[in-house]
């Protein structure tokens, strides 16, 4: 049986790490490389991962000279964050009869902002009989995949609540730029409104995802974005951020239905934050409380979730799916292979 072919579409920080994860996995050959980046065009897969190995990939920026000379079975593609950008992209794998996994934001739930997009993403799949995703940590797990599977031991349900904090210090300088750390409170405002600063593109989305699930129709997501403004002097290795400068954001999303039922999702990202964890509140019949201490890792649960869904779509059949239309998700520990039950990979 031969190897699932894949396909890296985006080569930054999360393409670079699903990249060096995929070259770890049994029963998976990367068969090509996209990115338009300067500094990576034309370079071998293993120089631009800074491995002083040579895999004969090279990377190329245009997807259809690729796929006119190889095959492949699915793309990992991690380049932008909104469907509009991204939408060119994924139609041209598709075309190829590629599947897609992406960590695009708004692809994680897409009828929540770009329902017509949604819809002909869906009818090009069914077309060529490929299957599309888009998945990550959050949106795709913490705050909406794992919450929805979290209300299936409720009877009833009031209101529920995922909270993330993370300790910015512990991510990269470009996570931390993102966040705002070490701005001053009216350079993060201005940052807000010119929307440079935008906390977790993808909120509303797992808010909307799981009131899907539940069938719960909302009356509205309403969102703010607030400085989280340090009382100490705090530093990463990169910043050093003193009293009463931005040491990160809090991002809180909500979703309301007229008889007092709710969703919130609070998200905080600051240097020096002393309690990470992820959390589920659910008040309801039974109340379920779970917390996760210290949080999960972002950049590297989202490079193994977006890994360990290709069975899950090479699985599926033809469409746009999400993470709650999906098999429950799970890690794929020994050979890829073992986890495909479906002739559609092309290679098998
Ligand atoms: N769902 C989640 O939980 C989750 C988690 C992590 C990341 N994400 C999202 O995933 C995306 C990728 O993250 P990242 O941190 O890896 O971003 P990044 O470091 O900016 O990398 C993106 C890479 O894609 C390249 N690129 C941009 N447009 C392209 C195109 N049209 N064709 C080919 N390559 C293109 C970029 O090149 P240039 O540098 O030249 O533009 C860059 O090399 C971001 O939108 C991020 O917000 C989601």
């Amino acid at each position: 049986m031969e190897k699932v072919r894949v396909i890296v579409y985006g080569l930054g920080s999360m393409g670079s790490l699903i990249s060096k994860f995929l070259l770890e996995k049994e029963g998976i050959d990367i068969v090509g490389a996209i990115d338009i980046a300067k500094d990576k065009v034309g370079k071998d897969l293993g120089d631009v991962l800074g491995l002083e190995r040579k895999f004969g990939i090279k990377v190329l920026d245009d997807v259809n000279s690729l796929l006119s000379k190889i095959s492949a079975d699915v793309a990992i593609h991690a380049t932008s964050s909104h469907l509009k950008d991204v939408y060119p992209q994924i139609v041209s794998l598709i075309k190829h009869g590629v599947s897609v996994i992406s960590t695009c934001e708004e692809l994680s739930y897409p009828y929540f902002s770009e329902p017509k997009l949604a819809k002909k993403l869906n009818t090009l799949a069914k077309k060529y009989n490929v299957t599309i995703l888009g998945t990550g940590i959050n949106p795709g797990f913490l705050m909406d995949t794992l919450v929805i599977t979290l209300t299936a031991v409720c009877h009833k349900i009031e209101k529920i609540e995922a909270i993330r904090v993370i300790n910015a210090a512990t991510r990269r300088l470009s996570f931390q730029k993102k966040i705002g750390a070490g701005l001053s409170v009216q350079e993060f405002k201005e940052k807000v409104k010119s929307k440079q600063i935008t906390g977790n593109i993808g909120l509303k989305h797992s808010i909307a995802m799981i009131a899907d699930a539940l069938a719960w129709e909302l009356d509205g997501i309403s969102e703010y974005i607030e400085p989280i403004v340090s009382n100490k002097s705090v530093e990463s290795k990169e910043i050093k951020i003193k009293a009463g400068e931005v040491a990160g954001l809090r991002h809180k999303a909500k979703g309301t239905m007229k008889n007092g039922k709710m969703i919130v999702l609070d998200y905080q990202a600051y240097i020096g934050a002393e309690d990470e964890y992820d959390a589920v509140r659910i008040n309801g019949i039974p109340n379920v409380n779970e917390k996760i201490q210290p949080c999960v890792n972002g950049d590297i649960g989202t490079a193994a979730i977006v890994i360990n869904s290709i069975p899950k779509v090479l699985n599926a059949s033809g469409g746009l799916f999400t993470m709650k239309d999906l098999p429950l998700p799970s890690a794929t520990t020994v050979d890829m292979r073992k986890y495909i039950k479906h002739y559609r990979v092309k290679s098998l």
